[in-house]
Parts: structure tokens; C-alpha cells; sequence
């Protein structure tokens, strides 16, 4: 009889410690036990969180399926939660999984110090091939030139902008990461079914295959068919896997002509680096190139949609806000001559330029939710208790996304953000909407005024636009 006494009490002790609420979260919304809030098929995470924001403030919490998420949406605290190195993990999503070897590997989906070492490697190895110097800038020019080059040719005809630009963004990624001597054209078939297979893997894991991350329990008691016809599990998995059969290749071949003391990209680096390491137990470089490709296909999707995306964005407000595109004109006109390109030396007197940049990102918001963050230890934002992932499953996994509010349009930011500018007498650069650029950038005040002007636009909600 004690036995069974003492069963049930821990049995109770287990049942509160999982589905009650630790004290000291962010206020918000606890659902029911395992599903959480229930969304309606109707509400997108961001239209929801929007709503909760109204509600609860800059942060709170909200359970999905059976995972505790701390949505913060304010700039800054996110800028702390990037800086606390206790919410630098990132969640163990199924689809995080299937992108990585269901491993810890690469740079986006990677924690602790694979993610450190992947990350540090990626920075300096691509900036030493010409990330954001002048030397990536003649790659850059080059693939503009071709895109011109086409819109004329089109001119008059319905012209399909995706698929011209990812091919010229891909093509840019891949001069730094695997090939600075190679360019695919615009319709070239390999080139544009693999940026499709970025699209596609970009779109499918926003699906019903999310119901697996935030409810892992789910995993191993949905049938197989349900995972492969509704959720399309199958089908990501493989378009995955083609992506890593298309790298795999490449990789292949770098290997065969890798001369170790003249390495081309990143893909040479990364191998170099790899067998300089290979005596090292601590070393997170694989010789077997599965973080490798991982870290590849990361910078590829990462790199490709996103910023694709984002020019689609440029297209649009420029057709729908003729007077915004005249004045960019205009301002490129009195700084550039007419034959030839701007480059990054004339970014600092463009001012309206960067503005105009800056507010179409910050409109378009093309990573609405970001990249959910995991707590790797029991930590606190804002004075809210953030505990530790809980290392026994699926619960109680906060995370951290940035601004998760829908946009509030404005032509006035742009003027703001120069006026900002001017009276600061800084530049205004569109890095302030990067976040990954804003923490270093930020504190060098060299973003403040765009970012400042953004805020401001935000709470005051003007939507001239709209
Ligand atoms: C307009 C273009 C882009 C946007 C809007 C964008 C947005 C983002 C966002 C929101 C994150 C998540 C940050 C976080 O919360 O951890 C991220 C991470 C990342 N992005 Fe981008 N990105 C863009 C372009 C690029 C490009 C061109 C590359 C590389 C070729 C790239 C590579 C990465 C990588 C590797 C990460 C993971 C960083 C980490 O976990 O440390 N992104 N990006």
C-alpha cells in the first residue's frame, strides 16, 4: 500500500512539475497540457503573436504543442537575449533534425561548441574571400550587369523575377563558399532546380510538419503514412536529401583537387582546417564533411531566399510607390554616373537609398518569427525566469524569436531615418534590421538613427503606406 502511495505522489509531483507554469514567466497564454494553444487552421503564428503582443506587451509567453516559447519582440532585449550566452541553443526541432544529419551540425541548426567553432570558421573564411569587401563587390557587379542585361532583353514582357534573381544570389553565395571561378547563367537547368529545391524546403517546414516540433510526443505515435501524405515528411527528407546529393558532388570534387596551400573558398577551408584538426579530440570539424555539407546547404538556404526575397520586395514598392522610386533615382543619379554601378564606397552618401532599404525590410519582414533560440540554462530577460531546457523531453523548451509584429508602413521613416540621421551625424545603414550585424554595429552608434527611426515609426504606428 505505501508503495503504491508513494508511486502516485511521485507520479503527481511529475504531472505539476511538467504542465504547471514555472513561476516567474513572462505573462501569456499556457494552453492546455502536451497541445498547448491550439491554433485555428485560419491564424499564422505571426498574425498570432501579433495578438498576443497587444495583449501581453514586448514579452510574453505562449505554449506550442508542449513547448514553452518566450516570444521578445522588442529591440532591446532581443539585443540582450543575443548576448546572453544562456539563450544561444537552439531547439532540437524534427525539422532542424532532417536539415542536419539528425545531428548536431552546421551553422544554423548547431549548439554549444560546434555552433561556436562553425561560426567563427564561417565568419573569418568568408570574409578572407571577400565577404563584404571590394572583392565580392566585382561578383556582385557582374551578376547585376547580367540581370540588367536581361531586364532589357524582356523588356514589354511579363518577366518572372524569382527565378533570374536566385540564380544571380546563388551564384554570388557560391563564389565565396565553392567555386570563385565558376557562374551559372540565368538558365542554366541544374542551377534553377536547385534554387528551387531551396524554395520549396524554405516553404514545405512551414506546413503541418511543425506539429512534430512543437509536440516531439507526437513522433513515434503518428503513423508513417499520415507523416508522409499529410505532413510531407518524406518529401522534405528527400528534397533534403537532394540538395546534399547535388553538395555532396561538389564537395567530392574539391577534394580531388584541394592543394593545401592554396585554398579557393570556404569548401577548402573547411577541409584543410578539418584534417589540421584530425589528432585534436576536441576538434568539431568532420572529416566524414557532414558538418561540412550541413554548413553548405545552411549557407545556401540561409543566404538564397532570404535575400531573394527581400529584392522581390524592392520590385514591388518601387512599382507601387513611384514618388519613393524617383527620389532613389534621383539621389543614385546625383552620386553615380549613368554608365556605371554604385558600389560600396558610395553606401555613406545614399542616404535615402539605405533609408528606403532599411524600410523595405523592416515592411516585408521576410523572416517574420526569426530563428527560434533554446535557454541552455536557467536565465532571466527583462526580470522574467527563463528556465533550462528540460533535459528529459519536449517540455518546457523556451525560445526566443525576434520582432514578431506585422508591419506599419511608412514613406515618413525614410525621411525620419535621414533627419535621425543628420542630427546624430551618423550614417544610416541598412545593417540595423541584419540581426546578426546589429549587436557589433549598434554599439559603434553607427545604425542608431535608422534603428531608432524604425521604433519609433513602429509605436507610433503611422502607415502613410498602407
Ligand atoms: C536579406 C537577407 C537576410 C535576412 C533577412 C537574414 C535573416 C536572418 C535571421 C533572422 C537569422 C536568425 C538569427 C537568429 O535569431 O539566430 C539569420 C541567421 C543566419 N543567416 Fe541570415 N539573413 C539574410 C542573409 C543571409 C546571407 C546572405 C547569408 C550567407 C550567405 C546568411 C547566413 C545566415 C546564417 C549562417 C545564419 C545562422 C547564424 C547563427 O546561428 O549564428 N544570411 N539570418
Amino acid at each position: 500500500m505505501l508503495v503504491e502511495v508513494v508511486l502516485v505522489l511521485v507520479l503527481l509531483v511529475f504531472l505539476y512539475r511538467t504542465f504547471s507554469k514555472p513561476k516567474g514567466l513572462p505573462p501569456g497564454v499556457w494552453g492546455l497540457p502536451l497541445v498547448g494553444t491550439l491554433l485555428g487552421h485560419s491564424t499564422s503564428l505571426p498574425a498570432y503573436f501579433h495578438k498576443l503582443q497587444n495583449k501581453f506587451g514586448d514579452v510574453f509567453t505562449v505554449r506550442l504543442g508542449s513547448r514553452v516559447v518566450v516570444v521578445v519582440s522588442d529591440y532591446q532585449l532581443i539585443k540582450a537575449a543575443f548576448n546572453n550566452p544562456a539563450l544561444q541553443g537552439r531547439p532540437d526541432f524534427f525539422t532542424f533534425k532532417i536539415f542536419s544529419f539528425f545531428d548536431n551540425l552546421g551553422l544554423v541548426f548547431s549548439s554549444g561548441q560546434v555552433w561556436q567553432n562553425g561560426r567563427r570558421f564561417a565568419l573569418q573564411h568568408l570574409k578572407e574571400f571577400g565577404m563584404g569587401k571590394s572583392k565580392l563587390e566585382g561578383t556582385i557587379e557582374r551578376e547585376v550587369s547580367v540581370l540588367l542585361d536581361h531586364f532589357s532583353n524582356t523588356e514589354g514582357k511579363p518577366n518572372e523575377l524569382g527565378r533570374n534573381l536566385n540564380v544571380a544570389i546563388l551564384n554570388v553565395i557560391w563564389s565565396l563558399v565553392a567555386a570563385p571561378d565558376r557562374r551559372y547563367d540565368i538558365n542554366d537547368e541544374e542551377m534553377i532546380y536547385f534554387a528551387n529545391l531551396m524554395k520549396v524546403n524554405f516553404g514545405e517546414i512551414q506546413g503541418p510538419i511543425v506539429l512534430l516540433d512543437h509536440m516531439p510526443w507526437l513522433i513515434p505515435l503518428i503513423p508513417q503514412v499520415i507523416k508522409d501524405k499529410w505532413m510531407d515528411v518524406d518529401k522534405v527528407i528527400r528534397d533534403t536529401n537532394t540538395v546534399f546529393v547535388f553538395l555532396k558532388k561538389v564537395i567530392e570534387d574539391h577534394r580531388k583537387t584541394l592543394d593545401p596551400s592554396h585554398p579557393w573558398d570556404y569548401i577548402d577551408a573547411y577541409m584543410i582546417e578539418a584534417e589540421a584538426q584530425k589528432d585534436n579530440p576536441d576538434s568539431t570539424f568532420r572529416l566524414d564533411y557532414k558538418d561540412l555539407l550541413t554548413s553548405v546547404r545552411n549557407l545556401f538556404v540561409a543566404g538564397s531566399e532570404t535575400t531573394s526575397a527581400t529584392l522581390r520586395w524592392v520590385f514591388l514598392f518601387m512599382a507601387l510607390y513611384p514618388d519613393v522610386q524617383k527620389k532613389v533615382q534621383d539621389e543614385i543619379d546625383s552620386v553615380v554616373p549613368r554608365d556605371s554601378l554604385p558600389t560600396l564606397e558610395h553606401k555613406t552618401i545614399l542616404p535615402y537609398l539605405q533609408a528606403t532599404i532599411c524600410e523595405v525590410q523592416r515592411r516585408a519582414s521576410v523572416v517574420p518569427l526569426g530563428m527560434f533560440h533554446m535557454a541552455t540554462e536557467d536565465t532571466t530577460l527583462a526580470g522574467y525566469y527563463i528556465p533550462k531546457v528540460s533535459p528529459s523531453g519536449g517540455l518546457k523548451r523556451p525560445a526566443l524569436t525576434n520582432n514578431a509584429e506585422p508591419i506599419h508602413v511608412s514613406v515618413g521613416l525614410t525621411s525620419r531615418a535621414q533627419l535621425q540621421a543628420k542630427r546624430h551625424g551618423v550614417r544610416v545603414t541598412m545593417d540595423a534590421v541584419l540581426p546578426t550585424d546589429v549587436l557589433e554595429q549598434y554599439a559603434t552608434g553607427a545604425v542608431a538613427a535608422a534603428y531608432t527611426a524604425n521604433i519609433r515609426m513602429r509605436r507610433e504606428k503611422r502607415t502613410k503606406w498602407e
